[in-house]
């Protein structure tokens, strides 16, 4: 009986020590981001410094970009499928639209919006 007991805990103790870590693994973005199109878009522009983690700790709402993400489970790329693309299939312009434009979720509607953060090209876009 006490055997069982301590066994017992001794595996709750290691559930909770792996399971834990895991569950935020899935929600954790690195706190300095280079953002690239995936395959199936030529990138005409280079790469783009995000750091995620000013944008967390000044947003706090994870909805304001991640649209469809419910609070718990992975955290879909914009590039996953059906998500920014033209019928399944990649595609520049609709991959484009998830970033610039007069909406306020994307990057630089927002920055516009609030006259704070890169609105220029080639602010987010260095020069090669
Ligand atoms: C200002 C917009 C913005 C906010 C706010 C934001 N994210 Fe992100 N996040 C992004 C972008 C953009 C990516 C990159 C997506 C891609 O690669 O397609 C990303 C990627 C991620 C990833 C994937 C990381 C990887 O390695 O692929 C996770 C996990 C994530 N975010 C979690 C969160 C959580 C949790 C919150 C809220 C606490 C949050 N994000 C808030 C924009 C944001
Ligand atoms: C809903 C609003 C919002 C969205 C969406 C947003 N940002 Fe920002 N971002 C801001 C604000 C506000 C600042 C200014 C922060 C400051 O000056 O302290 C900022 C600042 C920045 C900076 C400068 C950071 C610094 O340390 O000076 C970069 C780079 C940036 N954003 C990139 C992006 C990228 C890339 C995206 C899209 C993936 C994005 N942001 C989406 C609101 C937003
Ligand atoms: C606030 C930051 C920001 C600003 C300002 C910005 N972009 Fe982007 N752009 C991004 C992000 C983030 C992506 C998605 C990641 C990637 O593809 O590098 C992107 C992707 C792109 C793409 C598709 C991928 C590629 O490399 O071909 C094009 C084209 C593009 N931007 C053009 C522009 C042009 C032109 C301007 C100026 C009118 C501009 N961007 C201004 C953040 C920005």
């Amino acid at each position: 009986m006490k055997k069982t007991f301590l066994i017992g805990l001794v595996v709750a103790a290691l559930v909770c020590a792996f399971a834990l870590p895991n569950l935020s693994a899935a929600t954790k973005a690195p706190a300095d981001m280079v953002l690239k199109a995936p395959d199936g878009i030529k990138m005409k522009k280079t790469p783009v410094a995000f750091p995620h983690g000013k944008h967390e700790a000044m947003l706090k709402d994870c909805k304001v970009c991640h649209h469809t993400f419910e609070g718990s489970g992975d955290v879909k790329g914009c590039s996953a499928a059906g998500c920014h693309d033209k019928d399944g299939k990649k595609d520049q312009m609709a991959y484009y639209k998830a970033f610039h434009g007069k909406d306020t979720k994307t990057c630089v509607g927002c920055h516009k919006a609030e006259k704070k953060g890169p609105k220029s090209c080639k602010e987010c876009h260095p020069k090669k």
